[in-house]
């Protein structure tokens, strides 16, 4: 096979995206990469390279690659509409003909996974130095002198203890959603009596619920088939979604658990009569460390995990996820999971 052939195709087939210019920066000839990356009306050839993209970055570092005689840097990083491309100079010379090549790869991808390492990184030193700056602040105090007054004594090692309990509540969540993650935490599959898990966390929850004001009701037919699952993370899940109704959820309110069988699934709701929220925050309240009301959740002890924590658990269920709410109302997280036959 001739090598142009296979030249041509690695041009034509190729991701990244390749655009030769003469020495004027007019261009001779772009992959079809670079044309769906850089759509010109009317073809790029014999365009120059500010009509094709107009980026002054991008220009003003090819020409002073030209000036210096290819001293200064041979790559650069651009962002055009909303993406972002990684350019690499390379002159090509052969006897007195000049070409300048440029090879463009696009990095949005990496740069959307950056952003989250990054924010997370951020995120999770920001939620242990809000506890971590208490816990400072008021052993501290009781080094001061502050141990003097038994009540007083009392209150800031209460005050020591949540904060701790909270970072080390904190880190556990971490952890799980890690190894959730990277799926080292294997996900069983084996028969689970959905109703023990719904009533044994509706009993652990009781008193919480009491203490607040809050009815905790439950409506599990007889007879449900048993879902395919694994019981300790379906549980966990059941305590999150239960947690949560419980804490945004004012006195007086109620909470209902219901599970059904329909069409060979198992589904569970999770319904309060809380303060809701509007639907356009459904797709974020998933993401790690969302709240809808930081500083109330904050007040309430949370972190923003515990959601993230059951959507993966769903997922690696294969199972789905469905909520809706209304602010002042209420709102319902649902789930569903095989049953088994
Ligand atoms: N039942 C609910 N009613 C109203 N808002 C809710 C409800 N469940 C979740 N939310 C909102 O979604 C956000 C994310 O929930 P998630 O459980 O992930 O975090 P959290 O409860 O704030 O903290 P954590 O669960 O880690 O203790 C909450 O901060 C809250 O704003
Ligand atoms: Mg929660």
């Amino acid at each position: 096979m001739a090598k142009n052939i296979i030249l041509e195709a690695i041009a034509r087939e190729m991701q990244t995206g390749v655009l030769v210019l003469d020495p004027a920066l007019r261009a001779l000839y772009a992959n079809p990469f670079f044309v769906n990356s850089f759509p010109v009306k009317d073809g790029v050839e014999g365009r120059m390279l500010e009509e094709i993209i107009e980026n002054t970055a991008l220009a003003s570092t090819v020409r002073s690659f030209l000036a210096g005689r290819y001293s200064s840097p041979e790559s650069i990083e651009i962002s055009e509409g909303g993406r972002f491309f990684n350019v690499r100079l390379v002159p090509l010379i052969d006897r007195n003909d000049f070409r300048l090549l440029l090879f463009l790869q696009d990095i949005t991808e990496e740069k959307r996974v950056e952003t989250i390492k990054k924010d997370f990184v951020a995120n999770v030193s920001h939620e242990l130095r809000t506890p971590l700056a208490s816990i400072k602040g008021y052993s501290e105090t009781l080094l001061d002198g502050g141990m003097d007054d038994k009540n007083t004594l009392k209150e800031f090692l209460r005050v020591i203890d949540r904060h701790a309990t909270r970072m080390s509540r904190l880190i556990d969540d971490l952890l799980t959603l890690s190894k959730l993650e990277s799926h080292q935490m294997e996900i069983v599959s084996e028969p689970v009596d959905i109703k023990e898990i719904l009533l044994s966390t509706k009993t652990g929850f009781e008193k919480q619920a009491r203490d607040k004001g809050i009815k905790i009701t439950s409506r599990i037919p007889e007879g449900l088939p048993k879902a395919l699952g694994d019981r300790d993370r379906l549980e966990q899940v059941v305590v999150n979604l239960l947690d949560n109704a419980i804490k945004y959820t004012p006195p007086g309110g109620g909470v209902s658990l219901s599970a059904c069988a329909s069409k060979g699934d198992i589904r569970v709701d999770v319904k309060d009569t809380g303060i809701g929220f509007p639907p356009s925050d459904i797709p974020r309240i998933f993401e790690r460390f969302y709240r809808v009301d930081k500083a109330r959740s904050r007040d309430l002890g949370g972190t923003g995990l515990g959601l993230a924590i059951v959507k993966h658990i769903i997922q690696g269920h294969n199972g789905r996820l469905h909520v809706e709410s209304a602010p002042g109302k209420g709102s319902t997280f649902s789930f569903s999971l095989k049953a088994c036959n």
